[in-house]
């Protein structure tokens, strides 16, 4: 048995189905039909086994959980087996009723997508007529029901103008947290970069916005923030490290360190049909891979900072470099740095078109806005 330690959170991914169609989604570019996914008592044993490993948060997610008319008898599942439950949504098919049925089966907390603050851009980036409303009307009656509200909000370089209505809107919505989300480069983001990558001057005038926003709510707001990676001199602790304290099942019922692994080549995810989440946890090929600081390159190998980034993220160093083994170039320490400058003097341009996700067939276009 491996020294790791048990996870702290799940996030399920119940249906790679969704009605938003938005440019950055992180699901992979090769989604799971409807017809691959995980059946109920497959899921109700997975949460069983989540509880029995020591995971302590379920977050279900998607593309978008509320598909799935078996998602309350899940949450009351979760509930059961002593599992925190969090629902990421979109919200669009939020209603009174659903929301009733997932509160009396326990469900503790909501998380609302949000891609922009006027109703004609949201609906845009989101590639669904009527979105943006639906959601306002979602998020009020979460906090009706007396649920508290986390508001996610997507920003790139077609919206990162409207974070000051942004963080209004999420005070106005009586939402406890706004989780300042810069788009994350890998799948659906990677195509559509040159459309969502902010300029620096954007990102600074941003930062700003947040600095200030903070210190002025404090005690009302929340606000988390993180630097985009492609102007951070340090990458992030990608997952708190790689198989540290999390794990990700995707519709289908793979079981990856996390919700881009499936992307990466080389590697056999185990299924949730084959093996439990312990055994899967502790003893595969794909969770041993980059787990702790063994398998660490230089610079990395030999940094004070490998026990505290592990070395940025390995979904971003394959995506950048083609080797997920490398260097996160998002650390400047990185001997492939040069990559994420190309791309930050790519955002100085006009953007391009938005390659919207979607389940198999072509990618559809629209028009930018600069
Ligand atoms: Fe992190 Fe590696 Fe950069 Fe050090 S060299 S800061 S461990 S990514
Ligand atoms: Fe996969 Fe960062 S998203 S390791």
């Amino acid at each position: 048995m491996s020294q790791a330690q048990p996870p702290l959170a799940l996030l399920a991914e119940m249906s790679h189905r969704c009605p938003l169609r938005c440019p950055y989604c992180s699901n992979p570019l090769e989604l799971d039909r409807g017809s691959r996914e995980l059946d109920t008592a497959t899921w109700r044993r997975v949460l069983s086994e989540a509880a029995a490993l020591g995971v302590l948060q379920v977050h279900f997610s998607g593309g978008e959980p509320l598909v799935r008319r078996d998602l309350a008898e899940l949450v009351r599942h979760a509930s059961e087996v002593g599992l925190y439950s969090n629902l990421i949504t979109s919200a669009v098919l939020l209603d009174r009723a659903r929301l009733g049925e997932l509160a009396a089966a326990g469900l503790e907390h909501v998380q609302i997508s949000f891609q922009d603050t006027e109703a004609a851009s949201a609906d845009r980036i989101a590639g669904m007529a009527e979105a943006h409303e639906k959601k306002l009307a979602a998020a009020a009656l979460v906090r009706e029901a007396g649920l508290p509200l986390t508001v996610n909000a997507v920003m790139h370089r077609q919206n990162l103008e409207h974070l000051p209505e942004m963080i209004e809107m999420a005070v106005r919505l009586g939402a406890g947290r706004l989780e300042v989300a810069h788009v994350q480069y890998y799948g659906w983001a990677l195509i559509n970069r040159r459309a969502l990558l902010p300029t620096k001057g954007q990102l600074d005038r941003a930062t700003s916005v947040v600095e200030e926003a903070r210190a002025r709510l404090k005690g009302v707001l929340t606000i988390d923030y993180v630097v985009p990676d492609y102007y951070a001199r340090r990458p992030k602790s990608c997952m708190g490290g790689w198989g540290r304290q999390f794990l990700n099942i995707s519709p289908a019922g793979k079981v990856l360190p996390c919700h881009a692994a499936e992307s990466l080549p080389g590697f056999d995810f185990p299924s949730v049909h084959e093996a439990n989440l312990a055994e899967i946890w502790y003893r595969s090929e794909a969770f041993n891979r980059f787990r702790g600081t063994a398998w660490m390159p230089e610079p990395c190998a030999s940094c004070e900072r490998r026990e505290i980034d592990w070395g940025g993220c390995r979904c971003q160093a394959f995506a950048l470099t083609g080797d997920a083994a490398r260097t996160d170039p998002a650390c400047a320490l990185s001997p492939d740095r040069d990559v994420l400058t190309a791309a930050r003097d790519d955002a100085e341009a006009p953007p391009s078109d938005f390659v919207y996700r979607q389940i198999g067939g072509a990618p559809t276009k629209t028009t930018a806005t600069s």
